[in-house]
């Protein structure tokens, strides 16, 4: 049976990761059947028995070759038990009751179970919450250097994870820029609009984006079940007068709204409205609130962008109180306090959390120049995957092509 890594020697993982040995101190067996790890400085692990079988390397559990679980839960025994639990060489091995298998279980893995680093956000910078004050511009890296390093690359998105928005400079200026950027990070999402798009002043706009009006504080295709989790506009030619960008940290105006209009925050977050996001051959619709907290975790979602919401779809006795908060909230995002207005230079590209960060500009004179952008969104997993993935390159004392291989082991 194959249940260790045949190149570190050491029980199999259900990841693709390198963990340090973290020897395990002692072992007990649980009254519910399971088994709690103690390590020396004292953390422990609680290791329920079904949980514990499941992950047990080896066929009927962790399959070597995809190192995902291979066990059909109907063939799971829901009366799995620990029979007996020891530490070998800092190891936990289990015999499970009553099928009598032995399994090891790596300890470095099973301390990040025990610190939480297996949750979605764990290896993700937390998110720094800002107001004008304190972010004048966006945090800037030079866009080359991100196009030829992963180093430079991961710098760029500890930044834009952090506080939810972050620029290129000294980009080309060429229309396939934008997409060389996106495709560093991850799968282009694809829209109505095409894989990238343009932003520039229609004859016949099928957006309000593509007029020279000014767009206050707002979310970008909220007329979606999810919307976009990440926007990336790289600026190809600005010759206009006006039209400077601006941002407004969608985390800091939640934040001021609990603390000074708890009432406004909660019409903004319970009360819905159907977006649509329609022309000749597309119709989209989708409800929601204008700010959506999820389970309470970040990302926070929000959906605002006049244009595109269409109905109230809340009783009619409660539809003032809603257009108010969202008053409120339009003052908020465009203020001098909350939001920042920045030019907008040829060979820039600004990527910013189209969950998170509000956008906008100002409104420009069209007779005069040529404003011309060009645009792409990514879905959030993919910029959040791609940085856990750099993290495990980085800071590897491995070789990648070993994190990323399984070979046969010959000591099964
Ligand atoms: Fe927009």
């Amino acid at each position: 049976m194959v249940t260790t890594d045949p190149v570190m020697h050491q029980p199999l993982t259900p990841d693709y990761y390198h963990y340090e040995w973290a020897p395990i101190d002692s072992v007990y067996r649980s009254s519910d059947g399971g088994a709690v790890v103690t390590w020396r400085d004292g953390e422990q692990l609680k290791c329920h028995p079904l949980w514990l079988r499941e992950n047990a390397p080896g066929p009927g559990g962790i399959d070597p070759r995809s190192k995902e679980n291979d066990l059909n839960i109907v063939d799971l025994d829901l009366e799995t038990r620990v029979g007996k639990a020891f530490v070998e060489n800092g190891a936990l091995v289990v015999h499970f009751e009553p099928e009598g298998r032995r399994a090891s279980f790596h300890p470095g893995w099973l301390r990040h179970v025990a610190e939480g680093e297996h949750r979605p956000f764990a290896l993700l910078p937390e998110p720094q919450v800002w107001r004008a004050a304190e972010l004048t511009e966006p945090p800037t890296h030079d866009g080359p250097s991100v196009l030829a390093s992963d180093e430079a690359l991961a710098d760029w998105l500890d930044d834009l994870l952090r506080y939810g928005l972050a620029r290129l400079i000294n980009l080309p200026i060429g229309q396939e820029t934008v997409e060389l950027v996106g495709r560093r990070i991850g799968v282009l999402r694809d829209s109505n609009f095409g894989v990238t798009w343009h932003v520039t002043v229609d004859i016949d706009p099928n957006s309000t984006a593509n007029t020279n009006v000014e767009l206050p504080a707002h979310s970008d295709l909220p007329s979606r079940e999810t919307p976009p989790g990440f926007q990336l506009l790289h600026c190809q030619e600005n010759t206009v007068s006006g039209g400077r960008s601006t941002m407004t940290d969608g985390l800091a105006v939640v934040n001021h709204l609990e603390l000074n209009e708890p009432d406004v925050l909660e019409l903004l977050t319970s009360r819905e409205w159907t977006f649509f996001n329609r022309d000749d051959s597309q119709d989209h619709r989708w409800t929601g609130p204008i700010i959506d907290k999820g389970d309470g975790r970040v990302p926070w979602t929000f959906r605002a962008f006049h244009p595109v919401r269409g109905f109230p779809a809340m009783p009619e006795e409660e539809i003032t109180g809603a257009y108010f908060a969202m008053q409120r909230l339009g003052y908020v995002a465009n203020s001098d306090e909350f939001q920042i207005r920045y030019q907008f230079a040829p060979g820039d590209l600004v990527a910013f959390d189209n969950h998170r960060v509000l956008h906008g500009r100002e409104s420009f004179d069209a007779t005069a120049g040529v404003r011309r952008l060009r645009g792409t969104y990514l879905d959030s997993d993919e910029v959040y995957s791609r940085v856990r993935v750099l993290r495990r390159h980085l800071t590897s004392t491995i070789p990648s092509e070993m994190l990323l291989t399984t070979e046969e082991d010959n000591n099964a």
